[in-house]
């Protein structure tokens, strides 16, 4: 459990596509106030079911996910985006037609008052979202897309944000360069749950996380605990898992 005062919730979460196929089979997940979350696993455990059900997007069958405590279990994402909650998907997540600037205004649809302040506090996480406000975002290279999603999302100033994959096909320099800016925002203040499939650096930089195995938990505990747990180095860190 988490010694922070809990945001969001799961309990139980059953959710899936196609009629009769459950992809998730009863997850459990909390999310401390000012928490930092990682959920690793194996291709097609689920991970990206999870953070889509918990935004609304994947309908969820039964269990429940609690924000605060109220259950918003299946509301649509823009009610979530009113109460607080981000998501960047992990993939296709910007407008690639439209320029940086016009990306970050798309993120701000819903309270376009707070727009000089939040552009100001998101160019000053990514200046080079500054520098490129003119160019059209699908000019931009896998690490500046993933800099301009997530700039997008903390537009609206969220609580908390849902990152799915956010290191996903960068270079080691630039995933660096996210993992920063990621322990920086939850620093900042906004309670973050980070999908991964770099677990050792998620675990390296989580407070805690969940490991899920075809839909369900497999194992859960502070990153660091997991990242010298003897399990999860054999399934999910290799052999070069025990020289850390
Ligand atoms: N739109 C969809 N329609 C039907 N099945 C889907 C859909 N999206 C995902 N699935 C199925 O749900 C299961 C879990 O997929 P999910 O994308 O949640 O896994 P993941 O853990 O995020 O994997 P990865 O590490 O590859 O991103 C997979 O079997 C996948 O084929
Ligand atoms: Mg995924």
């Amino acid at each position: 459990m988490t010694d922070f005062e809990p945001i969001l919730v799961s309990e139980e979460v059953v959710a899936g596509y196609l009629p009769g196929v459950d992809i998730l089979n009863g997850v459990d997940l909390t999310l401390g106030d000012g928490e930092l979350v990682g959920i690793i696993g194996p291709n097609g455990a689920g991970k990206s079911t999870l953070v889509k059900a918990i935004f609304g997007l994947v309908t969820v069958r039964s269990g429940v996910v609690l924000l605060r405590g109220e259950d918003i279990s299946n509301l649509a994402a823009h009610e979530l985006v009113a109460r607080g909650v981000g998501y960047v998907p992990q993939r296709e997540n910007v407008f690639s037609t439209l320029t940086v600037e016009e990306n970050l205004r798309m993120g701000l649809y819903l309270r376009p008052e707070i727009w000089d302040e939040r552009l100001a506090a998101v160019h000053e996480l990514f200046p080079l979202l500054a520098d490129r406000k003119h160019q059209r975002a699908g000019f931009l290279s896998g690490g500046e897309r993933q800099m301009l999603a997530m700039g997008r999302a903390l537009m609206m100033d969220p609580r908390m944000i849902l990152l799915d994959e956010p290191s996903a096909g960068l270079s080691p320099a630039n995933q660096d360069l996210v993992f920063e800016r990621v322990r920086q925002i939850c620093d900042s203040g906004v309670s973050i749950i980070m999908v991964e499939q770099n677990a050792r650096r998620c675990l390296q930089i989580c407070d805690r996380a969940y490991v899920l195995e075809q839909g369900k938990n497999a194992h859960t505990g502070a990153g660091r605990d997991l990242l010298h747990d003897p399990k999860v180095i054999d399934l999910y860190l290799g052999t070069l898992g025990r020289a850390d």
